[in-house]
């Protein structure tokens, strides 16, 4: 899994719940166990989970899970399950109560609501060059493909749908005051409006282990300006830092049926309104109240069961009916499954539902009877044309790509990438199978967090037009903090990395020693698989003063990388869209990527006849092709100082905000709805 970060490490522990409920006497609804839909009003006092639900619920869920869970090995999973008895025929999915008993809630306003080194070539006192191309190129290096054509999405299936998809502002189901940081945003864009409810596990400043983290939150808060109404529903995971716990709001609370023999579980609703973007907290301490938001898919996949049934309880306990719902990665893939199955009697059922695959690699994959029983999902649902792989696991993402209405990933070329063996992470038949209602949006960067002029983190601020002089100084002070010979003619690489297979470190690792060459610094920030961090560490002993292995996950630090390095490397074996090499632009780094996902569809190569392109690319998964990389890179940067600071500049002047993106999105919620 994901290595955690500062925040998903903090040591801060879940405040006292008096703490972080705003106001006492709230009236808790009774609702359907199942659904979640109001079903009659009581009062109640108590804003933390009730003790009836702490008794229902089984004390430790792991313990729980190893009683229920039954004997078979899931293909996926590390662990092994002790020996239980299966779940046996509970795929009687218990009747839900009447709608019509629901309550009226209000509408709410929506969230508007050091050692001697060799001489180095001088990096001669070249002018600033001009943000844009200059005609043809002198350097040496060798020509570069041209970036590739992008793949064309597949067509989509038409989807019909009722004519006007009811549109509702976020009821105050608990008549409290949401707390506002910020003016909601004004809709920017003319096009209808469309609510949308965003489900996934992780989402910045709360949490975050990687991109998924980042797009959770600018995603959101770019579509508010594309005339959207968004909540995003997450866990209250433990480890969010308590500045946060403490401004969330109680919204109400209920039981819900979610096991396959009915059991009950609690289901309380902490709300936070933040840049004109609602975000709902399921709260559950059985489920939420571990350290880190995952641990080990014994423990996620009843976590992330309860999570997705929980969330579309928690909109039809809030009356809030999107027309949009849309999901992210596996940990919310069972909620396309959840609302065509258990919730198609409930108003939710006229949403329409788009799945993201931020990651193919990562699936919930355990054996049958385990998800029957956590998920309690009808036997139906468990064939080869949905959960079903292998004839005796369940995979929860490809339940999720089948019931959803759309499926898209973060780059038109990973779009394309997943339909084949290599991959397709075994799921490339199945997505060739649903090649009608995939496609890819390549994802944007966050400028009000990612701008090198206003970021509070570098030691100085810089724009495209003090770049070139203002660099160094970054530079110079992130070697001083890292303990790097102090020198700006370095050429510094840096590398902000989860460490783990997919992002390419055997190349880095196998070629690192001839990339060294006295003049070349390498600095790199990550955590991950053990193997990588110790041989990072070891480089940084061989390789003092040139190398430093920062095994941490640090915001600031990477901040100051990005402001800091002249190159970023992404070498990745496989990249969805790839957030590091956008952030890198932004800031004047040039990327050295290789020509996968979406690194593919962000970086152009570098084209010596024509000045023009982003970065240096390599194609073959080879570590000789990566050094040529590297050295083509060194060799502009030391003898054609020129080009490299127009690359920077054309660098820095690239649109990678969000915006063309969530115009798509935007576009895509409305062929859904229409
Ligand atoms: P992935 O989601 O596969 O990890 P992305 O490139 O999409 O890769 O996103 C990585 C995000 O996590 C970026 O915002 C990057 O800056 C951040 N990041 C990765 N590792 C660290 C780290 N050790 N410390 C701080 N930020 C990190
Ligand atoms: C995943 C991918 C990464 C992508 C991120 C956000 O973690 O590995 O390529 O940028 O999700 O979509």
């Amino acid at each position: 899994m994901p290595k955690k970060n500062d925040a998903a490490s903090s040591s801060k522990r879940k405040p006292s719940s008096k703490a972080i409920v705003a106001e006492d006497n709230h009236e808790t609804t009774e609702t359907s166990a199942v659904t979640g839909r109001i079903e009659e009003v009581g009062k109640e006092g108590a804003k933390t989970e009730p003790a009836a639900a702490k008794k229902k619920a089984p004390a430790k869920k792991t313990a729980a899970a190893k009683k229920k869970a039954p004997a078979e090995k899931p293909a996926a999973a590390k662990e092994e399950v002790p020996a239980e008895k299966p779940a046996a025929a509970k795929e009687e999915v218990p009747a839900e109560k009447p709608a019509a008993a629901k309550e009226e809630v209000p509408a709410e306003k929506p969230a508007a609501a050091k050692e001697e080194i060799p001489a180095e070539k001088p990096a001669a006192a070249k002018k600033k060059a001009p943000a844009k191309k200059s005609a043809a190129a002198k350097e040496e290096a060798p020509a570069e493909k041209p970036a590739a054509a992008k793949e064309e999405a597949p067509a989509e299936k038409p989807v019909t749908v009722p004519e006007e998809a009811p549109v509702e502002g976020p009821a105050d189901a608990a008549g409290t005051d949401v707390p506002q940081e910020a003016a909601p945003a004004e809709g920017h864009d003319t096009s209808p409006r469309r609510s949308v409810a965003f489900i996934g596990s992780e989402c910045y400043p709360f949490v975050k282990t990687g991109g998924l983290g980042d797009v959770m939150y600018a995603l959101p808060k770019a579509l508010v300006k594309q005339n959207c109404d968004v909540k995003v529903i997450l866990p209250r995971y433990r480890c969010i830092p308590w500045e946060y716990q403490q401004k969330m709001i109680y919204r109400g609370s209920f039981q819900m049926d979610l096991c396959a023999d009915g059991k009950s579980f609690y289901v309380g609703i902490m709300e936070y309104v933040w840049d004109g973007v609602v975000y709902d907290f399921i709260d559950n301490e059985e489920f939420f109240g571990g350290g880190d938001p995952y641990t080990n898919l014994i423990d996620d996949i009843p976590k992330y069961c309860y999570f997705a049934k929980a969330a579309l309880a928690a909109l039809n306990y809030m009356d809030w009916i999107p027309d949009i719902i849309h999901c992210h990665d596996w940990q919310a893939a069972l909620v396309p499954v959840y609302l065509r199955t258990q919730f198609v009697d409930t108003k939710l059922t006229t949403a329409k539902t788009v799945m993201t695959i931020h990651n193919l690699r990562f699936q919930g994959v355990y054996n049958i009877p385990t998800i029957r029983y956590w998920s309690g999902l009808p036997d139906y649902v468990f064939n080869m044309g949905a959960l079903t792989v292998k004839y005796r696991d369940a995979n929860m993402l490809k339940g999720g790509l089948t019931y959803a209405n759309i499926i898209t990933t973060v780059s038109p070329s990973y779009a394309g990438e997943i339909q084949s063996d290599y991959y397709g992470e075994t799921l490339d038949a199945h997505l060739r199978y649903h090649s009608g209602k995939l496609r890819g949006i390549v994802n944007g960067i966050d400028y009000d967090i990612w701008d090198p002029d206003t970021d509070s983190r570098l030691y100085e601020n810089y724009n495209i037009a003090n770049v070139l002089e203002r660099k160094k100084e970054n530079k110079r002070r992130l070697q001083e903090e890292l303990g790097l010979v102090q020198d700006e003619h370095k050429f510094v690489i840096g590398l902000i990395s989860r460490l783990t297979n997919q992002k390419g470190l055997d190349l880095v690792t196998s070629i690192l020693p001839q990339v060294l060459d006295g003049n070349t610094q390498v600095v790199v920030l990550g955590t991950g698989d053990r193997g990588y961090e110790d041989t990072f560490r070891y480089y940084e002993q061989a390789y003092k003063g040139y190398v430093c292995s920062n095994i941490m996950y640090d915001e600031t630090r990477a901040h100051r990388i990005y402001a800091g390095a002249d190159a970023l490397l992404v070498p990745s074996r496989f990249e969805p869209c790839g957030l590091t090499q956008l952030i890198a632009m932004h800031y004047g780094t040039v990327p050295i990527v290789r020509e996968t996902g979406g690194l593919k569809d962000t970086v152009e190569p570098y084209n010596r006849f024509f000045n023009t392109g982003n970065g240096f690319t390599f194609d073959r998964y080879e570590p000789g092709l990566l050094l040529d990389a590297i050295n083509r890179a060194k060799t502009f940067y030391f003898e054609n100082r020129w080009c490299w600071d127009e690359m920077v500049q054309r660098d820095m002047d690239k649109n990678l905000s969000w915006e063309n993106s969530a115009r798509q999105y935007k576009e895509l919620y409305l062929e859904l709805t229409r």
